[in-house]
């Protein structure tokens, strides 16, 4: 029997324009993850910098944002969201770790990992 997609969250807690975060079940470990939704865009990625591998929040789920860049609060990278990539500071050219997630029946998930 086919494993069931993991839910992370009704879609409409992730307003548009907004980096909403949420803790999930990866690999055996907990997670934080950030999704990022812009129009019908949808992207997640581990929270964490490619710099010195913080966590670019700088209050659990409170991120710096500027033009749809995030902005993370250790050292100041800016990360373009509609890909991960880093546009500026000091791990110009790395790129956030993306997390596949899909959209089943209004709730974000994760596939499955057989
Ligand atoms: S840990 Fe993010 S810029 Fe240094």
């Amino acid at each position: 029997m086919p494993a069931e997609p993991i839910t992370l969250c009704p879609l409409d807690q992730c307003p548009p324009g907004e980096i909403h975060a949420i803790d999930a079940w990866i690999d055996g470990e907990v997670q934080s993850l950030l999704i990022w939704r812009d129009g019908t865009t949808l992207q997640a990625f581990l929270n964490i910098c490619p710099h010195a591998g913080r966590r670019l929040d700088y209050a659990p789920g409170k991120f710096l944002l500027q033009d749809q860049r995030l902005i993370c609060a250790a050292h100041g990278a800016a990360f373009r969201l509609s890909d991960g990539s880093c546009v500026s500071g000091p791990c110009r050219g790395q790129n956030l770790q993306a997390i596949a997630i899909r959209l089943i029946d209004g709730m974000l998930c994760l596939p499955c990992s057989d």
